[in-house]
């Protein structure tokens, strides 16, 4: 893999250096890379790494779109890259970009996880240390964009969507793992979502002084619905978005267990349709409409919002 680096702007750069996670790069790349991408890309969500289980989803993602991942992407908000060389392990991907605003991360972490991810495949992979609202490709030059939990980072996802669409050729897409509230809530409920202060114990492993207050506003985090989602993509120039709530199959009630291990069987799509009608609400503030049920979740630690724009 290579390492490139396009423009950052100051003040991002300056916040990407305080970021608690940057600062822990410097120690963390001497850790096993299965544990840095459990707390870097999981944020020590995801017990025992294992590359299938994210490739997995990948191929849910193509059997949902009904089209392959192909030909060249970009990750925006690589993190330590990887999805990045998940990607790049694909038959049909050409080249991945990782776009990173932390050069911490970038520098210290992705050389060990993209090796240790993608193996031979390595060589698809460019990490760059960049800002996902300025992407210094062509426009029309990239098969699709993939997001994993990063856009939700920036408070103006509207011009970020834009840029993103520059680049995509027509034909491609953009898709997105990433938190779509749901529309029924309102300011002041995303307002109290952001004031939400991390736990003790996750403080302890972040390195913040459990004293001190830290909540996602502090960490950097955004909240967007559904249907700003929508309207950003759509106003962007994309033909279409869709949204999916991939959902986990895990319960503690063993008849609502069984009842969603049969329910995951049926083609994702049909579940979609079906779940659309029915009467559910939304859980965890995620939109309960086209949710489909996947055991492949089961590791995760929360439930997935899938969005996706066709260029
Ligand atoms: C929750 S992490 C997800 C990491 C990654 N997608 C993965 O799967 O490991 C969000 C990442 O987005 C990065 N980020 C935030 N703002 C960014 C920006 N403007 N440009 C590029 N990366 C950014 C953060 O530094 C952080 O590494």
């Amino acid at each position: 893999m290579e390492i490139v680096n396009w423009k950052i702007d100051d003040d991002l750069k300056k916040e990407m250096a305080n970021h608690y996670q940057a600062k822990r790069s410097f120690e963390a790349k001497n850790i096993h890379p299965a544990d840095i991408i459990n707390e870097y890309t999981f944020s020590f969500g995801v017990k025992n790494f294992n590359s299938n289980s994210p490739l997995r989803l990948f191929k849910l993602v193509e059997r949902i779109i009904g089209i392959e991942i192909y030909g060249v992407g970009v990750e925006v908000g690589s993190g330590p890259g990887t999805h990045t060389a998940l990607l790049a392990k694909m038959n049909k991907v050409k080249k991945v970009y990782g776009v990173e605003a932390s050069e911490g991360i970038v520098r210290n972490l992705a050389p060990v996880v993209v090796s240790y991810v993608a193996g031979k495949d390595d060589k698809k992979v460019s990490c760059v240390v960049g800002d996902f609202s300025n992407l210094e490709l062509p426009d029309n030059s990239v098969d699709f964009v993939f997001d994993f939990f990063s856009l939700h980072h920036t408070s103006d996802l509207q011009s970020v969507i834009k840029e993103i669409y520059r680049v995509i050729k027509p034909g491609g897409f953009l898709f997105c793992f990433d938190k779509a509230r749901d529309n029924a809530l309102s300011n002041a409920d995303l307002e109290k979502l952001l004031d939400t202060e991390y736990s003790p114990e996750f403080k302890k492993k972040m390195g913040v002084p459990e004293d001190i207050k830290h909540t996602r506003r502090m960490n950097g985090e955004n909240e967007y619905r559904r249907k700003e989602w929508f309207k950003y993509i759509e106003s962007a120039g994309f033909k279409k978005a869709e949204h999916f709530n991939l959902a986990r199959t895990a319960s503690r009630n063993k008849l609502l267990l069984i009842i969603k291990n049969i329910y995951s069987l049926i083609p994702p799509r049909i579940q979609a349709v079906i779940s659309n009608v029915l009467p559910i609400k939304p859980t965890n503030n995620i939109s309960a409409n086209n949710r489909i049920y996947s055991g492949l979740l089961n590791n995760y630690h929360k439930e997935i919002s899938l969005i996706i724009g066709y260029k």
